[in-house]
């Protein structure tokens, strides 16, 4: 069965940036679970090897920070290499799911805060793109997946800088999945509303009370129910949607 047939991931590798983040790791353990092999990439070396005994057979981890462009071109060589090597199957799946969130109001937003959110929420994800794109189109076939984020659709006030970057990922989503359906690439995003993970772990009770007063379903969401949604898209149950942008966020009303 090929990938493109295949509604799991059977004879697929899907490269997983973030993986060693709470989303990225619920995301990496579905796609297992579907029968893909994993690429699973972050900078994290400990949480990397536990991945890596956990799955082992099933995944390979690469170390690297995805603001560094050469190690971005090294990770997609070496990627290419176990294709070659028949270590892996072909690289039919990406999920670009690092990322990291300024929270500062406009006075207090340096360029340096501005540049590193466009550097990891965009500019990497972009080159990401870029590489898998050219693998994909060997074979005629991939699914790529965003995280980008409520944030970015609806807007936050405190947030700008993290929502522009993400908004511009969701604008080069909904662009490549029109420059990239004649190579068989399909291209979505999943929009998180508030997920308890480390990067909203700073949030008190009293903060997320707050935050769930505003979201109809009245509480955060799990990675694990982003992971279901990106492993839809991921997958042929999706293979005629591309350009979407799947909000996960119980209905956030800002
Ligand atoms: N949690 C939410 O409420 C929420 C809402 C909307 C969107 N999102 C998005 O969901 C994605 C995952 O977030 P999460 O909640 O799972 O957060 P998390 O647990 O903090 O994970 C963040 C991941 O990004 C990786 N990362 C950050 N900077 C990196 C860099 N320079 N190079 C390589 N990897 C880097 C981290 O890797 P290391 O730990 O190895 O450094 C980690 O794996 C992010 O894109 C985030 O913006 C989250």
């Amino acid at each position: 069965m090929t990938a493109l047939s295949s509604p799991n991931l059977a004879d697929s590798s899907v490269l997983i940036t973030g993986a060693t983040g709470d989303i990225g790791e619920a995301i990496v353990t579905r796609a297992i679970a579907d029968k893909a092999f994993v690429i699973a990439c972050g900078r994290n070396e400990s949480k990397l090897e536990q991945l890596s005994s956990q799955f082992e057979g099933q995944i390979h981890t690469l170390c690297y920070d995805v603001t560094d462009e050469k190690a971005i071109s090294n990770a997609f060589r070496e990627v290419q290499k176990g294709v070659t090597a028949k270590r892996w199957p072909a690289l039919y799946g990406l999920v670009n799911s690092a990322g990291i969130m300024a929270e500062a109001v406009l006075p207090m937003t340096s360029g340096e805060t501005l540049k590193q959110q466009m550097a990891v929420n965009f500019f990497a994800p972009y080159q990401h793109m870029q590489l898998a794109s050219r693998l994909m189109s060997r074979q005629k076939a991939g699914s790529i997946v965003n995280i980008v984020s409520q944030v970015g659709e609806l807007g936050s006030s405190g947030m700008s800088a993290y929502a522009a970057s993400k908004a511009a990922l969701t604008g080069a989503t909904k662009s490549l999945a029109k420059e990239l359906a004649p190579k068989g690439i399909r291209v979505n995003a999943v929009a998180p509303g508030f997920i308890d993970t480390a990067l909203t772990s700073h949030y008190d009770d009293p903060a997320k009370q707050k935050v769930y007063g505003r979201i109809e379903l009245r509480r955060g969401g799990t990675a694990k129910e982003v992971a279901d949604a990106v492993l839809y898209l991921l997958s042929s149950h999706a293979s005629y949607t591309t350009g979407h942008v799947l909000p996960v966020d119980g209905l956030f009303c800002p």
